[in-house]
């Protein structure tokens, strides 16, 4: 097993990585949330009941209750986090006792909303079981749920007591989850590390498959330390971990032109968002053509997509640029674009759409080839 320290302003709190571990719950539960007489854990109906089982096992000193809710975006929702907060009073939890999540990011942002509000925060542990949540939403306590308006636009930043990544839970996880989990990982790499994005390149097929779980848990591992790296540095996001959302601002725009449907999931738009991001890097100078050619390569290898035309099109390219202005990390004139100066080091830039992604994507779109 592995373990890592995530030291925020807010809270120091440990992230166990291992095989097999979600039977070992109580052992850590006892130890970094030992005050919690009662538990909920939260999951929703995909999660397999096993997982709920393995977790419970020892947990006698406890009162364990659970709920488990529909799959899906659309839980993340104030009507579920008003369901959450009524049953955690009906049976009467108070601060010392702990809201578990178990499952993908969906839960995890829902359960840690509802643990950050419930009489003012309650204790709360992040069990995630998709890779995405395992690499990065787990990680970093944003929490939130989504308006009419927007995603996660009503949150909060609130640190879990701890993180329990068992990584035999990707075994249920379909295919696409994994890539998707998986894009995050790159992202890392791309970013941060170019020996982790050679080492991605020529490993990344067999964790992506499933083919060997001691690189699952090292790609866990480094994403993971990567992640509390950066959300150390700057936990509420005031400039560093801006870096985070590399390729994100064109992949929310596609996922609010597709509704947040399952056409296009996160980690696939992401794909899609980092390779334009990497060609408008070098469309500006930062990034070489030889190392945008790297990119590129490694996508190619793992069949990636990142042609975003089944998508974007002339007639709804404006509506794209809109939602991008309007993104989180825009104030309203210039916006925060995430560029690469080579693989392994990224800068922040604040800019306008107009000398970025605008005439990048007009000329993609005038030549067809996108
Ligand atoms: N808080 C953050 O920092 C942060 C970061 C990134 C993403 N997010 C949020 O995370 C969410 C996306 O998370 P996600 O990609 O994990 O999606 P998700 O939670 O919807 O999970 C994807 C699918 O996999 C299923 N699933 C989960 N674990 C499984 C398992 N072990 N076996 C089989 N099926 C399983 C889920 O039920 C769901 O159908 C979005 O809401 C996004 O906004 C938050």
């Amino acid at each position: 097993m592995k373990r890592l320290i995530v030291n925020t302003k807010s809270k120091k709190y440990p992230i166990f990585i291992g095989q097999d571990i979600l039977c070992k719950f109580n052992h850590f539960k006892k130890k970094y949330a030992k005050n919690s007489k009662k538990i909920l854990v939260i999951s929703s109906n995909r999660i397999p009941k096993k997982y709920l089982t393995n977790l419970r096992t020892n947990l006698k000193d406890s009162k364990c209750y659970n709920i488990i809710l529909p799959d899906g975006e659309q839980i993340k929702q104030s009507v579920y986090i008003i369901k959450i907060t009524n049953l955690l009073s009906k049976y009467n939890f108070n601060r010392n006792d702990c809201i578990v999540a178990l499952g993908g990011g969906v839960i995890g942002d829902l359960a840690g909303f509802a643990s950050s509000i419930f009489k003012r925060g309650i204790n709360f542990v992040q069990v995630p079981t998709t890779l995405l949540s395992q690499v990065d939403s787990s990680v970093g306590g944003k929490t939130g749920i989504n308006n009419k308006f927007g995603k996660n636009v009503i949150g909060s930043f609130y640190q879990p007591n701890f993180v329990l990544i068992d990584i035999n839970t990707l075994y249920s996880l379909p295919q696409r989850e994994m890539v998707a989990g998986f894009a995050e990982i790159l992202k890392y790499s791309m970013i941060l590390d170019k020996k982790f994005f050679n080492w991605l390149f020529k490993n990344g097929k067999k964790i992506i498959e499933q083919k060997n779980q001691r690189l699952i848990s090292t790609a866990i591992y480094k994403s993971c330390k990567y992640k509390s790296f950066v959300v150390s540095k700057d936990e509420r996001e005031n400039d560093y971990r801006a870096i985070l959302n590399f390729g994100h601002t064109f992949a929310h725009a596609i996922e609010t032109i597709t509704h947040y449907s399952k056409k296009i999931i996160h980690g696939e738009a992401v794909l899609i968002g980092m390779i334009l991001a990497s060609r408008l890097s070098c469309k500006l100078g930062y990034l070489k053509k030889k190392e945008l050619g790297d990119i590129i390569k490694l996508f190619k290898k793992f069949n990636f997509n990142y042609s975003y035309k089944k998508f974007v099109n002339k007639q709804n390219a404006n509506n794209i640029f809109k939602i991008m202005n309007n993104d989180k990390k825009s104030d309203g004139k210039k916006i925060k674009i995430v560029i690469l100066k080579k693989i392994g080091k990224s800068l922040v830039i604040k800019t306008t759409l107009n000398k970025t992604f605008i005439p990048l994507i007009k000329e993609d779109l005038k030549n067809g080839k996108y």
